[in-house]
Parts: C-alpha cells; structure tokens; sequence
C-alpha cells in the first residue's frame, strides 16, 4: 500500500482525536497532569475499536481462497509459492518484512502398495490413495519418517495399540501386519513404537469419521525440530548430525506404517477370522464398524510395501515487524503455521487468513497514525505437520502427552533463545482457526484476566464470545501442556507466556485430501464468521499486550491455579508423600503476586509521564514478562532435556494421569521398586517447589 496516503490520513485522525478529546474536556481542564495519559487510554480505545470494525469476512475468505489454490506441503516447490505469496501480501501492505531460512530433514513418500490374499487363491489390491483427488499435486498418503519395508503376514486388529489392548487382545500378533485405529491420544510414532516391540512386523493407521475415503496423513517420528540439529538451529552450513547416529535414528519408528482410510480398513476387519472382539473395544465403535465379530490374525495375509526417502530441504519462516514506538526492544509475537499435507484450508490456512487479515487491519491503524508501544511481529512458520500430532479435540480430553516436531518454529526458537527470553512479552499462536463449532482458548494463567476482558465487541463475534462462556458454564480456558502446535517451543523450552485459540473441537477432514476451501465454505466456517472473531480476539490481545503501559498480567490467577494442581496431586499421591515444599513455595508466589497487583493499581492510577514513573512502569513489566521464564529448569524434564518448563508440558509416559507438572507426572507412573520411585517423586517435588520459587523471585524482583 502507498505511503502517500497518510497524511490525509493523520489529518483526519488528529480530527477524530480533537473530536474525542472534546467530549472529556472538562476532565482535562480539572486535571491538567493526567490529560496526556487519557488522551493516550482514549486514542488506544480508538484504534482498538478501528480495528474491530475493520474486520471483513470478505478479505479473510480471500486470502484462504488463494492459499488453497495449491497443495503446499513443506520443502516444496509450492510450499515457497506460499511463502512468497504471504510475504508479498506482508509488503503491499507496506509492512517490513524478512524471511529466515533453515535446512531440515524432511520425508516424503517414493512408492506404496497393500494387498490381501485370501485363502482361496484371490489377491485383491487394496487402495491406499484417495479417489477423487488422485494424479494432481497431493502428496500419496503417508506416514513421514516411516522407515521404507516390507511385510507379507496375517492380518490382525489391534485396536487403538495401547497396552491394555494387546492383554484385552490375548493373541500371538507377531509378523502379523497390524491394522490400528487413531484416537486413543497416543502419537503416531507411539502406537508404531509400541507395536514393533510386540513383534508386529508392519502398521496400518485409520481414522473413523465421516469421510471414509480420506486418508489422514501424518508424522510418525518422535522429536522436535530438525532431527539432524537436536536442540540447536538448523542452518544452512551448520552443524549437522550424520544420518546413522542412533540420536536420528532412535526418533524413527522400527518398522514402516502407512495411513489407510475407513473404507479400506472395514475392508479387512470384515475379512478377520480368528479371536472374538473384546467386548470393551466394541461399545466404542462408530458406524459400520460395529458389526466387527472377529479380531484375527488371519485368515488374510496381507502384502505390504513402502518406500520413502529422506531429503534435506529448505524451509521458510516469514516475518512481518512492527517496530514498537517506546519500547521496540520489547515483542508480542503472533505465530501460525503455513505449510500443509494437502491444501490446508483449515490445517493451518485457516489460521493464516486470520494473520494476513490482521496484518491488513494493522497496516490500516498505521496509516491513522497509530504505532505499538512495543513491537509486534507476525511470524508464519513453515514444516509444522512433520510434527503435527492428532486431531486438536483429542489432545485437548489427554492433556497432552504427545511428542513432535514443529520444524520452522522450532528452529527459530533455539536460534533466538536469549532475545526472546530477554524480550517476549508473549506469543500468541493460532493454528487450525476454523474447524467446526465452539470457541477454544488456551493460555498461560496470567493471561486469563485478559482473555476474559477482550470480548469482541462486534455484535456477531460477541454472541460467539457468550456462548463460549455459556458452553462452559463460565469461563473455561485450558491449559498449554499440549505440544501440537507452535506454542509448545515457545512456552515449553523458551518459557515465554503462551496463547492458543480455535474454533472447533476437530474436523473430519483432518490431513486429507478433502480440507479443501470448497470444504471450509460448505462445512467449516461458510460465511467465515469463525474467522473474523479468531482474528479480531487473537489481534485485540495482541493490541493490549503492545500497548498498555503496564501489561495486563495477573499472576494471582497463575498462584490459584498452581494451588489447584498441588490439591490435585495430594489426591493423587493419597497424601503418602508431603507437599509442604511445593505448598511453601506457592505461598512465596502468592505473596509476591499480591503486592505485585497492588503496585499495579497504584501506577495504573498515576499517570505521570515523567522519567521516573516510566522506569518504574518498565522495571514491573520487565517482572511481569519474565517471571514466567522463572519456571524452566536448566535440566528440563527427566530424559527429555529439551522441554525445560517444570509447570506445563508434555508427559513422558501413557498412563501418566496429569496434565501439568510433568516432571511428577512421569516419577510417579515410572514402574520401578516402590522405594526408588518415591525417592524420584520427592525430587521431581521439589524440583517444582524451586522452579515457583524462582518464579516468585523474579515477581518480587529483588535479590534475595
Ligand atoms: C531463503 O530461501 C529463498 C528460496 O530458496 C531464497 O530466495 C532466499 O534468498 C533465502 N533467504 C535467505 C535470507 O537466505
Ligand atoms: C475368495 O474369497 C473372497 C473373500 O471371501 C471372495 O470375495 C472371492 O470372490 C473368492 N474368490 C473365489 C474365486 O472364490
Ligand atoms: C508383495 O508385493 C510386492 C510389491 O507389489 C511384490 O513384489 C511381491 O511379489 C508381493 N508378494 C507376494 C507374496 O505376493
Ligand atoms: C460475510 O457475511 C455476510 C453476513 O453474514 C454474508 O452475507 C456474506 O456472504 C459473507 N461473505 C462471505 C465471503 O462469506
Ligand atoms: C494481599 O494484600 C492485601 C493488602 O495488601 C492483604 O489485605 C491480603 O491479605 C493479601 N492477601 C494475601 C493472600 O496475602
């Protein structure tokens, strides 16, 4: 967009804010030493209204129209269209931009094939690919980082793969080819993981759903980032690891998997002769799949081959940044992924329409003279699906004990460590924006006030807003302990204060062929109404966050939810090991958030501009940004170093039962001699008990 308009622009600003400012007059006159500062509260106010009433179902469904033209899965040819196609929206906009760029270990699929050979003599093939889409640009069904094989064996249903079903199951699986249904919330590299260990020799993956024909694609290695550059940025030219190092290859599933989709999979399960269904596995059986009487293995063999091959590709982080005013050196971050299996419309593009439109609307408060505070950068990730684990709703019922890999983000987060831990005030993420029906937020405690404050005042998104507070009975944000998606680098190794919103529990399409625009406009989100309120949310907290002198932090509500994980795990523990460090350490936190909450209040109400109130206003947002960074740990989780957040993150273990303290979490569902065990959950509480402390530390911000 031409510069040229703007002073036209400021001109009729400066007429708006002269109009506003006539309104409080009498104010200013009674107190001339607080009108800057309410001048300041009602030009915020304008900008953030601008910005709400600028929101337009139009722009953001053509921005996803054009997104999903093209399938763009990442290393790509058309996956850098893409990119460029965002960072060419980023500058007609007149937005600064950059693109940063990484080289990673990518897989894409060579050749595929799977047939059953009956008993009498018939060999019938059996698709793997999906019918309606065939020979265009769509990558075959896949598994990435399936190790390429073959396998000639009985068939055999495991169920969901866990555990308890190989006991319920009660059969020899072993060179039996095994057919596995998602949705147990176990990641795909664990049901593969898993099933190799009982000896089966190949894996077979559908999902049920709506959609039988769809094939839902997936990653099925174990890791973040780049497998080749554990915990450090992939770079061009840096280091790398060799191909052969058991710290690449252990990430890799031991036999090969492929996706197959419903159709197919019924195909066999009517086939399976062999043990009854275990009673318990067939309450839980949607649709067709119900008059499945008989698990196998056998009488079919099935004949399965893959081939895969492993790349190294450059991939393309895209950045748009809005350097803030007063406080450049500080950022709020607003992320979501690009590259996608297919065409992505609501995996992620959703989310990225939502950005572009953001990025739309701020340009346009630019151009009426507005500036943040502090800067704001978009940031458009690329290689997130070879990570992506299971469908969003699922992870949400598990809490998360999911591994995986979000390349781009990832990435970039290990080469930025210590500015963004000087420097993030907060990362707002937005992956799959619009899947289906209902509001989900996510967010670090802090947060809560605020993401309850931010109600979209636009009549539409506002009824959204209330019937995601009714569908709760309240206020219901969750928590971040997930890691499928973005955020999980930024708050899990980086401990910067983390959102996450979409709209939709899951969708039936999930990485196939189908998530197409035709889809979004039919089912998803047909007058992109979901869209415009995830934008105007996901911005309006952005706004706050780069422009309230002090930020809106509440860590009373982060001491209140820590209260409730220590009660929950007393629960857990049934009382036989004492919390009292954990629960010392909480009431330091408490203590320390109070009066941080009424330092808040009391400069809230000066409205001095002088140096010395400035400082004081930047050395509390310094401790309100930073405490969060107060609960890493040097060390990390048990076994899994990289994740350095002792609060929220990722379980390590299937029959963990907590979604936070992960730490614990994994101590107290290790099997090993009782006595061992409680030696490691006393440590694993105390560890928690020093990361809160630290936390309060940074809160009060003194040295002790
Ligand atoms: C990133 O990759 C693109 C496409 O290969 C290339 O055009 C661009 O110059 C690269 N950018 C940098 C900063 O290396
Ligand atoms: C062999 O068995 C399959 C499955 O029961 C059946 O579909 C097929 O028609 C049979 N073929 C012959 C030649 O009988
Ligand atoms: C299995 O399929 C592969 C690839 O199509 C083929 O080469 C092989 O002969 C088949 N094996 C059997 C036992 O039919
Ligand atoms: C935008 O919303 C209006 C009002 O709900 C609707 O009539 C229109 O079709 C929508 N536009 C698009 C592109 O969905
Ligand atoms: C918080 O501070 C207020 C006043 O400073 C005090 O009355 C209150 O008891 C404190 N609450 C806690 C939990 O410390």
């Amino acid at each position: 967009m031409p510069r040229s308009g703007k002073p036209t622009c400021t001109l009729l600003f400066i007429l708006t804010l002269s109009l506003l400012a006539l309104y409080t007059t009498h104010l200013h006159h009674r107190h001339p030493p607080s009108s800057a500062a309410k001048n300041y509260r009602n030009t915020l106010l304008y900008y953030r209204n601008t910005f709400l009433s600028a929101a337009s179902n139009y722009t953001v469904a053509a921005y996803l129209r054009h997104l999903t033209l093209r399938p763009h899965l990442a290393g790509t040819p058309l996956s850098l269209s893409a990119a460029l196609y965002v960072q060419t929206q980023f500058q007609s906009l007149g937005l600064t931009t950059h693109v940063t760029n990484f080289s990673a270990l990518l897989s894409y699929p060579a050749h595929s094939s799977l047939s059953a050979h009956f008993s009498n003599g018939t060999v019938l093939p059996i698709p793997l690919s999906e019918p309606s889409v065939a020979g265009n640009d769509i990558v075959m069904p896949y598994h990435a980082y399936s190790p390429s094989g073959a396998a000639y064996g009985e068939a055999v249903f495991l169920n969901y793969g866990r555990e308890q079903d190989y006991r319920a199951l009660g059969v020899e699986v072993k060179g039996c080819v095994g057919l596995v249904r998602r949705g147990s919330g176990m990641s795909r590299h664990e049901v593969v993981a898993s099933a190799a260990a009982h000896g089966v020799s190949a894996v077979l993956m559908y999902t049920e759903g709506e959609f039988k024909e769809g094939v839902e694609r997936g990653t099925v290695m174990n890791g973040l980032g780049d497998p080749l550059s554990p915990g450090w940025a992939g770079i061009d030219g840096g280091e790398k690891l060799d191909l052969n190092d058991p710290r690449v290859t252990e990430k890799f599933p031991g036999v090969p998997s492929l996706p197959v989709s419903e159709a197919a999979a019924e195909s066999i399960l009517a086939s399976l002769e062999g043990a009854r269904v275990p009673y318990e596995w067939r309450e839980s059986f949607k649709s067709g799949a119900r008059r499945i009487r008989r698990v196998g293995p056998g009488p079919i063999l099935l004949n399965f081959t893959y081939e895969g091959e492993l790349k190294m590709a450059t991939i393309h982080n895209v950045f748009a940044v809005i350097k803030g005013s007063d406080e450049p050196d500080r950022s709020v971050l607003l992320g979501n992924h690009r590259d996608a299996w297919t065409y992505g419309a609501v995996d992620p593009n959703s989310g990225t329409a939502a950005l572009l439109d953001i990025a739309r609307r701020f340009a346009l408060l630019m151009r009426l003279g507005w500036n943040p505070r502090r800067t704001i950068v978009l940031c458009s990730w690329d290689a997130e699906e070879f990570g992506m684990v299971g469908p969003q709703g699922l992870v949400q019922l598990v809490g998360g004990l999911l591994w995986d890999t979000k390349i781009g983000s990832t990435e970039w987060v290990e080469q930025n460590l210590v500015n963004l831990g000087s420097k993030a005030v907060a990362y707002l993420n937005v992956d799959c924006a619009a899947q289906g029906p209902g509001l989900f937020i996510s967010a670090t405690p802090q947060l809560d006030d605020l993401l309850v404050e931010v109600k979209d005042p636009d009549s539409e998104n506002a009824r959204l807003y209330e019937r995601w507070t009714a569908a709760n009975n309240g206020v219901d944000i969750q928590r971040l302990s997930r890691v499928d998606s973005d955020f999980a680098p930024f708050l899990q190794h980086a401990g910067v204060p983390s959102v996450d919103l979409y709209f939709g529990s899951d969708f039936p399409v999930y990485h196939t062929a189908f998530d197409s625009y035709d889809w979004m406009i039919n089912f998803g989100d047909p007058l992109f109404q979901r869209h415009v309120a995830v934008a105007g949310i996901w911005g309006l907290v952005a706004l706050h966050l780069a422009d309230d002198s002090i930020l809106p932090f509440n860590y009373l509500s982060y001491a209140t939810e820590l209260q409730e994980y220590k009660n929950v795990l007393n629960t857990l523990l049934e009382e036989t090991i004492s919390l009292h460090p954990i629960a010392a350490a909480i009431q330091e936190f408490i203590i320390a958030a109070n009066e941080t909450e009424e330092e808040i209040k009391k400069l809230r109400l000066n409205n001095n501009l002088d140096e010395s109130t400035v400082l004081r206003r930047r050395m509390l947002n310094d401790r309100l940004m930073l405490t969060e960074r107060g609960f890493l740990d040097l060390e990390g989780l048990p076994g899994r170093q990289w994740f350095k957040h002792l609060i929220y993150g990722p379980r390590g273990n299937t029959e963990s039962k907590m979604a936070f303290f992960p730490g614990i979490a994994d101590a107290m569902s290790r099997r090993t001699n009782e006595k061992e065990k409680e030696a490691t959950v006393r440590h694993e509480i105390w560890r928690v008990a020093r990361a809160i402390q630290r936390a309060a530390c940074a809160l009060r911000g003194e040295f002790t």
